[in-house]
């Protein structure tokens, strides 16, 4: 039985779930029902997000929960997020409250411009190109007003624009690239439709330019499209204290913790195997939060780990030093975040996650999401250091466990008691549900 299909897209929603179950499942149709389950019974609402893609054909269910007690810049804030990993929230709320009782976090957003390019090719002499660009500059950023003028109004725009020579990159390869503010917006659509715009212009200016030649006449336009590399957009995030107050543990002094922890955070400072996994911490608590306020985690993703890489070998995102007994602890990253358009009007979740956060600029949603990232590294590292990274992880991981076996509400209750003084490891686990099991 052939596996592809034309014109799938058009099916309904049961067609296509049909041809899934005949193609893929033998016609077993129970799949309907663990696809259906999920369905919302309200039509309305499953509509919208059938809507936000194509070929829907269920949800797909993350946990979306909150972490309290975030004090940041002198403001408490509960954090929104979603994620699907068993200690990550729990983490963050922990290290949240040690932060809290010592004084909170502070943040401060360093810059906020965006950029994007129209990549294109020009054969021809780069001078005159560049005495071809100076002239038609005005012109580009007046054809772009139509575009441009909402966004103005909002404080933002196009920055500036430049031709940038990569002929030593690649032959004849030449960029427009441009800056720009997109205040509260994360602003793709407005950077890109800029970019289309700049490019029709540079085109149909070198094709009437007298200078040139019939051949520089011809500008190969390749693509136009934003950069989710942002440098200059950036954050910080920081924690500090006195090193006697820094620890709550008996089974390390206050010394010692902070020399262990400035040693874990010199390791992913530069060791690339370790600084992949630290940043990866930092991002469990950044993707929860970005996932959760509707912002798109793929691009801070690769803009986060491109910056972690900037100086030519990948590093660690957070830094930690002691100084005149002063613990300190800080993040610097790139985030470029909306808290207008995009789902932060129609996915009710997110809209819920924005009022949660008393409806925050993207200014400050990038302190806030920057927070996140940093606690969740503090946690991170102070189990690492400590009990190790399994004691807490695997407690988490106990309910999922005792959900794929199956466990009562009764059985739950008796072994997470019992786990309390034991390790727990998948084995024990069936072990002690099994001996639950035999003497009831
Ligand atoms: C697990 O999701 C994240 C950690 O591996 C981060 C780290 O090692 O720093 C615990």
């Amino acid at each position: 039985m052939s596996k592809s299909i034309s014109g799938f897209s058009k099916l309904s929603k049961i067609d296509k779930i049909d041809w899934i179950i005949s193609t893929y499942f033998s016609g077993n149709h129970a799949i309907k029902d663990t696809l259906k389950q999920y369905w919302n019974s309200n039509d309305k609402l499953q509509q919208l997000h059938d809507e936000f893609i194509e070929n829907t054909i269920s949800n797909y269910y993350l946990p979306f929960a909150v972490a309290p007690n975030f004090l940041i810049n002198g403001e408490i804030y509960t954090l929104p997020m979603a994620i699907e990993e068993s200690s990550v929230v729990a983490a963050a709320s922990r290290a949240a409250k040690f932060w809290m009782e010592r004084g909170g976090f502070k943040a401060e957003v360093i810059s906020t411009i965006k950029i994007g390019h129209v990549h294109f090719m020009f054969s021809g002499n780069s001078e005159k190109l560049q005495g071809f660009f100076d002239e038609i500059k005005t012109k580009i950023l007046s054809d772009v007003q139509p575009i441009t003028k909402n966004m103005e109004h909002r404080g933002g725009g196009v920055l500036d624009i430049q031709l940038k020579n990569k002929t030593e990159l690649l032959d004849n390869y030449y960029q427009l690239e441009a800056s720009f503010e997109t205040k509260d917006a994360m602003g793709a659509n407005f950077i890109n439709s800029c970019l289309e715009q700049f490019s029709s212009t540079l085109k149909t200016e070198a094709n009437e330019y007298s200078e040139f030649t019939p051949e520089e006449n011809q500008i190969e336009i390749v693509m136009c499209i934003l950069s989710n590399y942002v440098p200059e957009c950036l954050v910080k995030a920081e924690v500090s204290c006195n090193v006697e107050n820094l620890n709550e543990d008996e089974n390390i002094s206050a010394n010692d913790f902070a020399e262990k922890f400035i040693r874990a955070i010199q390791i992913a400072e530069v060791e690339p195997y370790r600084a992949v996994t630290h940043n990866k911490g930092i991002m469990n608590g950044i993707d929860a939060v970005v996932l959760a306020t509707g912002n798109d985690f793929r691009a801070v993703e690769a803009g986060v780990h491109a910056y972690a890489s900037r100086h030519g070998s990948y590093t660690s995102l957070t830094h930690a030093s002691v100084e005149n007994g002063v613990f300190k602890f800080w993040l610097e990253i790139p985030l470029a975040l909306g808290t207008v358009g995009g789902l932060t009007k129609l996915h009710p979740l997110v809209k819920f996650a924005l009022e949660l956060l008393g409806k925050p600029s993207a200014e400050e949603l990038m302190k806030i999401v920057a927070v996140a990232g940093l606690a969740q590294n503090f946690g991170a590292i102070r189990s690492l250091i400590t009990t190790g990274i399994q004691q807490g992880h695997m407690k988490m991981h106990l309910m999922n466990m005792l959900n794929q076996y199956e466990a009562t509400a009764n059985e739950k209750l008796k072994l997470i008691e019992h786990f309390k003084s034991e390790t727990v490891s998948h084995t024990a686990v069936i072990e002690a549900l099994n001996d639950l099991r035999v003497k009831s």
